[in-house]
């Protein structure tokens, strides 16, 4: 049995308590208005959850991974646009800070980012490039005591809002060196040349905004390099897969939801003389998705386990989002099928997860990526 220590308990706690008193009553609002509301906002950094991982000395909360994902899981069980912008918050852009950031730049940003002042942001992905994050296009230039950023960075999380982006830029002109000639730059929304697109219209997760990055001859410091030139890809896929770990919990969450919901609607719900729950059924329907929740679960907690054990993850990680993605999405639906016309309406929040969930198994790396890093990490018995 996967045993949590009382501090872990205590997390998990207080991040429960916040999902059910302060976001669920909200939640339906942040979907339908696109804006997690600024108390929302301000409660998330009362509770240190801006920067779970961010050391003490920079004003974070200093616990590990797997107090991120129990974190990310239950707000997940309220609303998964707070989930995930708090995931790439805090795996893709502190994650990265932290570990690769000079102390100067950890200085200047981590405070901030800790305290939920300013929201963190990751840009890889290009119009051309998605899956294949090594192809992508985007120029820098070292111009004296500047980089000159050219490019677009397309489907960024937070891009609306953020204050600090991680962003993926070829420092190598030559475009065949693939990942070897990618560095990693923290660009600042108000740097010279930094434009933002219009916002998506997206599916789900619609309270957490996503928009494109646009640099036309943007000017970066050159302090403002991350690690030195040509380290980005490994920087971007290390990180990526902490943020895989976030996503799997995210998924935990909003499965966790959609079986309650139906528990609670199938114990109500009365047809042919007795409810739902009486009919074998839905009582098998409920025990199987109870049963691949909890796999997911126990998948997502030896991720982040291995990750604060320093022990490899890669590997880990991307089978936790793989099975979590898939089974939040088979979740939902049944969730759905369960509560039957009432589902289809905005009367119940499983229409809203319903749409959530698809998002899990697209963004961080596709179904399709995580069966890419799994295979080729037990056929090569390659560790990361
Ligand atoms: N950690 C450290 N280094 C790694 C690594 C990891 N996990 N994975 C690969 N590398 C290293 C490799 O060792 C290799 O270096 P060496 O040659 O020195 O050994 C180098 O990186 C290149 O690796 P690959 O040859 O495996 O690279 P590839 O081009 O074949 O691509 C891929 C691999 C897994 C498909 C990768 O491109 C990928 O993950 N694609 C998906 C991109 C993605 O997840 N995008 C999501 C965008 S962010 C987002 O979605 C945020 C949001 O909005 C919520």
């Amino acid at each position: 049995m996967f045993e949590l220590s009382e501090e872990q308990r205590l997390i998990k706690e207080t991040a429960k308590n916040f999902a059910d008193t302060t976001l669920a009553p909200v939640a339906s609002q942040i979907d339908r208005e696109e804006k997690i509301p600024t108390e929302v906002l301000s409660k998330l950094s009362e509770l240190g959850f801006w920067g779970i991982m961010v050391p003490e000395e920079y004003g974070g909360a200093g616990l590990d991974t797997l107090a991120l994902a129990l974190v990310l899981e239950q707000i997940s069980c309220a609303c998964a646009s707070t989930s995930v912008t708090l995931s790439v918050h805090n795996s893709l852009c502190c994650n990265a800070l932290t570990k690769y950031g000079k102390e100067a730049q950890k200085k200047r940003y981590m405070p901030r980012l800790a305290g939920g002042e300013i929201i963190g942001a990751y840009a890889m992905t290009e119009p051309e490039a998605g899956s294949d994050a090594a192809s992508l296009k985007t120029r820098a230039q070292l111009v004296g005591n500047h980089y000159i950023l050219n490019g677009v960075k397309s489907f960024i999380t937070s891009g609306p809002t953020a204050g600090l982006i991680v962003v993926f830029a070829r420092t190598h002109p030559d475009i065949s060196l693939r990942d070897k000639g990618i560095s990693a730059f923290l660009v600042e929304p108000g740097f010279a040349g930094v434009t933002r697109g219009q916002k998506e219209d997206k599916m789900g997760v619609r309270g957490a905004p996503m928009c494109e990055i646009i640099l036309e001859d943007a000017y970066i410091p050159k302090e403002n390099l991350l690690a030195g030139e040509n380290q980005g890809f490994k920087i971007a896929m290390d990180t990526l897969d902490c943020g895989r770990i976030g996503i799997a919990a995210q998924s935990v969450g909003i499965a966790s939801a959609a079986l309650d919901s139906a528990i609670k609607y199938a114990k109500e719900r009365k047809q042919f003389g007795k409810t739902l729950s009486e009919f074998q059924s839905i009582q098998w329907k409920l025990a199987e998705m109870a049963t691949d929740i909890e796999a997911a679960r126990l998948l997502t907690y030896q991720a982040a386990v291995r990750r604060d054990k320093n022990l490899p993850y890669t590997k880990e990680a991307s089978m936790a989002k793989l099975f979590g993605s898939t089974m939040a999405n088979k979740v939902v639906k049944e969730s759905l099928q369960i509560h039957g016309g009432m589902g289809y309406t905005k009367d119940f929040p499983i229409e809203r997860f319903f749409r959530d969930a698809k998002i899990t198994e697209i963004y961080e790396g596709t179904s399709e990526v995580q069966h890419i890093v799994i295979s080729r990490s037990i056929i090569s018995n390659r560790c990361l």
